[in-house]
């Protein structure tokens, strides 16, 4: 499985180089097939995943997508005529690796845009190198409110292409109440994380206002493996189902403890559970259980399939939420490249803030004052190991 992805990410960047070279006739003499383009003639796409570790999918998948929307452009021509290469950086799920990454990319690389992270936490760590140095930046999918705005500042060369986390705590807490009918929720959140922190205390005020019963509050580390003390003080307060706003790797294991201690509950959660690992590890413990997401692979319309379509033909599996977002993070950031009036830091920054109306494979995106994307949300439903669509909640 490892071999196969290995190979699979290799023959990947292999195409991206084979792209670059694929230069018109007319500007690239027969030499300059072989030889990279100078720094002047090439955009270089910077991206911090994590390759690596316990979210290693979330930077896989990240990437994968990046790569198509490269070598589309590529194919097209590349962006305002030069084609566009990438680097990637290993974030290891790590937040000071994270910032490290960032400004090898920013200050040894001099990249002209910056993708990622997937994680709150990491983007948070990135932020600041991002608008330091005025290089742009665009997190695909960190859905917590601070990653583009420092408390009441909004972060001049940080964007989002995705939604934030009240509209994503709202939306499940809608889903508990008004669809499930749930009066009574326990919460089990990541106190390290600061998506998980926040998505928590949305979903609680928004659940707490629809006239529902927050029974519990219990948390844990990122990485535990033993979460029964927990799920024991959660399982005697008999909530109806459980919210679980963390990533996939802990969720997994968090719901074969629960239904080891006899918990029949389903649990709730968001876009962190994302990942094929989630059905992988979690089996049949996971089935019957919610979460908000990004986009749902199912959904029929034309834009979506063409996506899935072109994911499958390149990477032979089905693209998650991250992929599309990875995807539509480079999209909207090589259209603004492309209208910009330079390659300049600022001008490309200009040109993504005002993004308007970009037919994104997530939704249509548009660039609002905080830097922020408004887009709809799903909800979707384990089973049969995977994830069915249930309902798309509009912002
Ligand atoms: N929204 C999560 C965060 O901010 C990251 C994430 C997005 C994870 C999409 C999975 C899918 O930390």
């Amino acid at each position: 499985m490892r071999a196969v992805r290995a190979v699979a990410l290799l023959a990947a960047s292999l195409a991206v180089v084979a792209c670059q070279s694929k230069k018109p006739e007319a500007e690239a003499p027969a030499k300059a097939a072989a030889v990279p383009a100078p720094a002047s003639d090439r955009i270089l796409v910077g991206h911090v995943g994590s390759m690596t570790g316990s979210e290693a999918t979330f930077g896989q998948s990240t990437d994968n997508g990046i790569k198509l929307a490269i070598e589309q452009w590529n194919a097209r021509g590349g962006v305002k005529g030069k084609p566009i290469s990438l680097r990637t950086y290993d974030s290891q799920g790590k937040p000071e690796e994270a910032a490290v990454a960032a400004t090898r990319l920013i200050v040894n690389d001099k990249v002209n845009l910056l993708l990622g992270e997937v994680a709150s936490s990491r983007s948070l760590a990135m932020a600041p190198v991002a608008d330091g140095n005025g290089t742009p930046m665009i997190t695909p999918s960190s859905t917590n409110p601070r990653v583009t705005k420092d408390k009441d500042k909004v972060r001049p060369f940080v964007f989002r292409v995705c939604f934030i986390d009240p509209f994503q705590g709202t939306v499940m807490a809608k889903f508990a109440r008004n669809d499930r009918k749930i009066d009574r929720v326990a919460i089990l959140r990541d106190v390290g994380n600061d998506y998980s922190m926040g998505l928590a205390d949305f979903f609680l005020a928004k659940f707490k206002e629809l006239g529902g019963t927050i029974v519990d509050d219990q948390s844990y580390k990122a990485g535990d493996q033993d979460f029964k003390a927990q799920l024991t003080a959660i399982k005697n307060k008999d909530p109806q189902a459980v919210y679980v706003p963390g990533y996939y790797t802990d969720v997994a294991l968090i719901a074969r403890q629960a239904r080891e201690l006899g918990m029949k509950q389903p649990l709730l959660g968001g876009d962190g559970w994302d990942s094929s690992k989630l059905y992988e590890i979690g089996g049949k413990a996971i089935e019957g259980s919610f979460f908000s997401n990004h986009y749902s692979p199912d959904d029929p319309s034309p834009r979506i399939q063409e996506f899935v379509k072109a994911y499958k033909a390149r990477y032979g599996g089905v693209p998650d939420g991250l992929a599309a977002q990875g995807y539509d993070a480079a999209m909207v950031g090589f259209d603004a490249m492309n209208r910009a009036t330079d390659l300049s830091g600022t001008a490309i920054r200009d040109a993504i803030a005002a993004t308007k109306d970009y037919p994104g494979v997530t939704g249509v995106i548009t660039i609002d004052a905080n830097h922020d994307a408004v887009k709809p949300a799903v909800v979707l439903e384990v089973k049969d190991g995977k994830s069915v669509f249930v309902t798309s909640v509009a912002p």
